[in-house]
């Protein structure tokens, strides 16, 4: 075997973010005051988010903003994060595909999710900002936030979706060894839950309500922003430092990946691993094809609409322009919680109506499948969002064997799976099923959508 993991300096972390906005030919449309239909201005956003955040969250003309001092010592700690050929999982596939992937799941809380959350907590604290609150769903974010929040001196509230509470009790208990406050949503602690409570009163939770739940707690409390994981375009910036790495290191191994997947939640980490490769593609025309991959029960890139929507269900954010399935979807109760989102993100919106990037759907069970070969090919477990990376990147292997032709594969590991041992339970119980959308169910949230585009 020859060189298995691609490895840099601490000198080698990205100075910079990339800001893929400012390349794009059609820029992203604008996210909506939902009373008047005009656009926001970054002052609008200051209610909510810290200053900075809402100006990168705008900001489609800088390519490349400055990463400050004190968010890449903390990044020191964990990165440059390996990237490694997938030697095992190759000779088990007998493909001639050669399939790399960026290991995401060695930060010191098993995800992506603190590149973002360091840099969030430190513009909060930079501006004087005491008390922050946000929503989880798997508990890989809210764990990642607590980190951050504990490393900034920063209060910090949680709610979490509350199926995940009771499926993942030691994601709870990382974020309160961080100083957290966790908060099982939907709570009576808030109108937005017990408006949900209310009208279901065994309603399991969704990113949606706890999204909701979190901004009427930071809208009523002095000094306190909410931060969030995903969606937002300074969430995808802040995670290009996966791609920009992993770009240096394919470059060490002397290949340039033609296939680049991400599993997608709201698309933090498929934009993390995706933009700086896709910049390449609409400055120079290089020819990629970069994959989201999805689960078949919560699909809103593959069968959802391009339409303006709220990112909460109680419908308490800015409208913005996504493929949606409507933000009152209810999604199935798959273990995947952090893909349980019923939005994609702006940019990443845009650039599948441009038809830059393509969407698959995956089962549950087949992602178990791909999970298990993964970590029995690789010794690593994978948590189960990236378990929808990892079957994809399996399909495109088989695809590159019956075609007989080398490809070059490369995936992001967005997480590892040790703290979702109960959903591999289940999974070699035989008690894990599939969940199928029906097109009705799909069309009942869809109608409810105002039409502004
Ligand atoms: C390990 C892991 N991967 C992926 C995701 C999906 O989020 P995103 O699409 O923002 O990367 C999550 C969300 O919680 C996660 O925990």
């Amino acid at each position: 075997m020859s060189t298995k993991k691609f490895l840099l300096q601490e000198s080698d972390i990205p100075t910079a973010w990339y800001n893929i906005a400012a390349d794009m030919k059609n820029k992203p449309r604008p996210i909506l005051n939902p009373g008047t239909k005009e656009p926001l201005k970054p002052e609008d956003l200051y209610p909510l988010f810290a200053e900075e955040l809402a100006k990168q969250e705008l900001n489609q003309t800088d390519p490349w903003i400055e990463i400050p001092e004190e968010v890449r010592d903390l990044y020191k700690v964990w990165r440059p994060t390996p990237l490694v050929r997938a030697y095992g999982l190759e000779k088990a596939l007998d493909t001639p595909a050669h399939i790399y992937f960026k290991n995401e799941s060695v930060s010191p809380v098993g995800s992506h999710k603190l590149n973002s959350a360091l840099p969030q907590a430190y513009y909060c604290k930079k501006q004087g900002v005491t008390n922050i609150t946000t929503e989880t769903g798997a508990g890989q974010w809210g764990a990642a936030l607590s980190y951050a929040a504990k490393a900034f001196g920063l209060e910090l509230a949680v709610y979490m979706v509350k199926i995940s509470y009771h499926q993942k009790p030691y994601r709870r208990s990382i974020m309160q060894t961080f100083g957290a406050q966790v908060i099982a949503s939907p709570s009576m602690s808030t109108k937005s839950g017990r408006k949900v409570l209310t009208e279901n009163p065994t309603y399991q939770g969704s990113l949606g309500t706890a999204i909701s739940e979190a901004i009427e707690l930071a809208m009523g409390t002095p000094n306190c922003k909410y931060t969030l994981g995903s969606v937002l375009s300074h969430v995808m910036l802040h995670q290009t430092v996966i791609g920009l790495e992993a770009e240096k290191q394919m470059e060490m191994a002397g290949e340039y990946p033609e296939v680049i997947i991400g599993c997608f939640g709201g698309g933090s980490n498929f934009s993390g691993i995706s933009f700086p490769f896709l910049r390449h593609k609409i400055n120079e025309g290089k020819d990629i094809r970069v994959i989201a991959a999805e689960p078949a029960s919560c699909p809103k890139l593959t069968r959802g609409e391009f339409q303006y929507d709220f990112g909460d269900e109680a419908g308490y954010t800015p409208l913005l322009p996504m493929y949606t399935l409507g933000h009152s979807f209810a999604p199935a109760h798959i273990h995947a919680g952090g893909l349980r989102y019923h939005g994609a993100g702006s940019i990443v919106s845009q650039l599948r109506q441009d038809k830059l990037i393509e969407a698959v759907d995956v089962q549950q069970l087949e992602t178990f499948d791909a999970a298990t070969l993964f970590a029995q090919s690789e010794g690593i477990i994978p948590a189960p969002e990236s378990a929808h990376a990892i079957a994809v990147a399996i399909q495109e292997a088989k695809k590159a064997k019956e075609e007989g032709k080398q490809r070059t594969i490369l995936f992001n590991l967005s997480g590892h799976g040790l703290i979702d041992m109960a959903a591999y339970d289940q999974y070699f119980a035989g008690d894990l099923s599939n969940y199928d959308l029906s097109d009705e169910e799909l069309q009942k949230n869809l109608s409810t959508l105002e039409h502004i585009i």
